[in-house]
């Protein structure tokens, strides 16, 4: 999930990355404000600085200030409905671009009496102080680099050395800290939502988040139960899980996933799947003998961007993250392990280096954007420093390894990588929200949305964080994958709009199919037709752009 733990560099994603459509905005000249003072931004947004308290129960500690983006409704003010507040995960992710890149999208589907906005949650990206645990991105790329291997399963010394350098890292960050990382927790993060809300003059929270954002909407739900006016949340996790960093239960459905792949490949036959076997099992025979060939003799790999090795933990890191994107990776990842297996490492390495340009290049070009590297540190800042003490020796870490080895064969990521990470974390904050993530009674019943296998929020964490919150609701999306938004649905979206416009919750039992089918087979639906509807288009154009933005940013981070 994050380099920085040593354990995973989730290398994913071979969606084609994307750029904010505008040049940077200097958020640095920007004066921070009590208020929202919003400026003109990013073409048709608007910018402010907003200072919040550190400690909302000591506000003498100090302030905090968050970098707020928001796309302004497109009405009369009598048909104004407030902002809808937006998280894309990670945690650790730029909310901020991320809303200046899909704003419109979600607006469109929201509708439009809605104010957008996304905010950099405290102590990331554009909002300041930021926490870094290294003095240049020099020192950071270098860490990272040090962070191969990246499957705990590579070796038997995979283990003790991610654990010991989780606990280098969180030396690190203890004696680096400027004073932020303690107040970085998910809790704070909810206060923050509280008061943006209030500074527009609203009483209720309007929130949508996907991914680690459904910890943060259960999170605020249970902290401010009568302050809740909208939350959907797509990719529902188990935030008690969450808070007692063990995420076991996130793996219930992984293996699940890769199964549509053995499937579907079958299914799809030879000319849409290039790994085609004629059954299920025989695919799956072939990536084991294939998984086996490539740790036995790794494969070097040149293209025409770079050049590296395609060994057993590329290989099932690309395989990982694939899951998470089965509708985007499946065909490509088929076609990458066929070439493997011919002996060339190019495609499957091209396919996973596509999304993931490195940071800098050696020459020296910086990025350009201040603040903007530190998601790694802030994904471990926040898992850490919201979860109990784990503190693991490391006979406790491979006990519980093993037992989570039980639950799914790619444990070595998701569940292992972050408990490991936590290993050595020192700085925690007393008194801060660690759960029950539950409240008897919410101002209006929250929506959640889950997939019919989600890699790293299946099902069943799902109905854990409903069983928490009587009186809300739950639907499904029939399609394998982390989040909704891995493939277009039309009924979904229905849902959504209806929930925000009207406060419509769906049936019970509800399932929508999905308006397209893996490795790019006709649709069972029958979405083409519907597309010829006044909208459908516009609406499936705008879930393209969600899914291009948000996709490679879960799929990198992790949740
Ligand atoms: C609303 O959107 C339409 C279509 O993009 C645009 O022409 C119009 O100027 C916008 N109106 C306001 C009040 O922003
Ligand atoms: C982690 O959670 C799983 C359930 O998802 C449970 O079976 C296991 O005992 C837990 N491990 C620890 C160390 O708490
Ligand atoms: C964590 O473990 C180390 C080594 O076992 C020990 O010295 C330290 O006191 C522990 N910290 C906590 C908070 O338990
Ligand atoms: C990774 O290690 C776990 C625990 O030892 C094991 O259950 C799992 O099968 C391994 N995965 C692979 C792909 O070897
Ligand atoms: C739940 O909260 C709503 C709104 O705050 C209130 O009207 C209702 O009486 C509450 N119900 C119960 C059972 O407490
Ligand atoms: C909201 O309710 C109105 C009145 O029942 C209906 O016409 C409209 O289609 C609903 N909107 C959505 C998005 O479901
Ligand atoms: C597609 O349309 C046909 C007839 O127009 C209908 O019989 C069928 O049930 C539809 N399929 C789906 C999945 O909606």
């Amino acid at each position: 999930m994050l380099s920085l733990s040593g354990a995973v560099l989730i290398s994913a994603l071979l969606l084609s990355p994307v750029t904010a459509a505008q040049a940077p905005f200097r958020w640095d000249n920007l004066v921070p404000s009590q208020n929202l003072a919003w400026v003109e931004c990013y073409a048709t947004f608007q910018c402010t600085r907003l200072e919040v308290p550190l400690d909302y129960s000591d506000p003498s500690i100090g302030t905090a200030v968050l970098a707020i983006v928001r796309l302004p409704a497109n009405v009369s003010s009598a048909e104004y409905r407030g902002p809808i507040l937006f998280n894309p995960g990670g945690p650790g992710g730029s909310a901020v671009d991320t809303v200046v890149n899909l704003g419109s999208s979600i607006q469109l589907i929201a509708g439009s009496q809605y104010d957008i906005v996304g905010f950099d949650p405290r102590g990331v990206s554009y909002s300041t102080p930021v926490a870094s645990f290294f003095a240049t991105d020099a020192e950071r790329a270098l860490w990272n680099a040090g962070s191969v291997p990246t499957s705990l399963n590579a070796s038997s010394d995979a283990l003790p050395h991610a654990w010991a350098r989780a606990r280098l890292l969180g030396t690190l960050a203890a004696q680096r800290d400027s004073g932020i990382l303690r107040y970085m927790t998910t809790d704070n993060v909810a206060r923050d939502m509280l008061r943006i809300t209030q500074k527009f003059g609203e009483e209720k929270l309007q929130y949508y988040g996907i991914s680690y954002g459904s910890i943060l909407g259960a999170t605020f739900a249970a902290l401010f139960p009568d302050k809740v006016g909208r939350i959907l949340i797509d990719g529902v996790l188990d935030a008690d899980a969450w808070f007692n960093a063990n995420l076991t239960i996130e793996a219930t459905d992984t293996d699940k996933v890769l199964q549509t792949f053995f499937d579907g490949c079958a299914a799809a036959g030879p000319d849409l799947c290039a790994f085609y076997a004629s059954t299920p099992a025989a695919i799956a025979e072939r990536l084991a003998a294939l998984t086996a060939a490539v740790r036995a003799t790794p494969v070097p790999a040149v293209t025409p961007a770079g050049y590296g090795l395609v060994d057993y933990s590329f290989l099932r890191s690309a395989l990982f993250s694939a899951l998470y994107v089965p509708y985007q990776l499946f065909a490509p990842l088929a076609h990458g392990l066929a070439a493997l297996e011919a002996g060339d490492g190019a495609p499957l390495f091209g396919l996973i280096q596509a999304a993931q340009p490195p940071p800098f290049t050696c020459a020296g070009s910086a990025n350009p954007v201040p603040f903007h590297l530190n998601n790694g540190e802030a994904v471990v800042a926040i898992q850490c420093g919201d979860a109990v003490e784990v503190n693991d020796t490391l006979p406790e870490l491979r006990e519980f390894y093993a037992e989570a080895a039980r639950t799914s064969e790619f444990v070595e990521f998701l569940v292992g990588s972050n408990r490991v990470s936590c290993a050595g974390w020192q700085v925690y904050r007393e008194g801060r929200f660690t759960g029950p993530v539950a409240a008897k009674n919410t101002s209006f019943p929250l929506l959640l949305l889950t997939t019919s296998a989600d890699p790293v929020a299946p099902k069943a964490a799902a109905l854990k964080t409903l069983a928490g919150f009587p009186g809300s609701a739950i639907f499904t999306q029939d399609s394998p994958g982390h989040t909704s938004l891995t493939a277009p649905s039309l009924c979904t979206v229905g849902y959504f709009r209806a929930y925000f416009q009207n406060g419509t919750l769906p049936p019970p039992g509800t399932v929508c199919p999905v308006d397209v089918q893996l490795f790019g087979g006709p649709s069972s639906s029958n979405a083409t037709k519907r597309t010829e509807e006044e909208g459908d288009t516009a609406v499936l154009t705008a879930l393209k752009t969600i899914a291009d933005v948000v996709l490679p940013i879960i799929t990198r981070r992790g949740l």
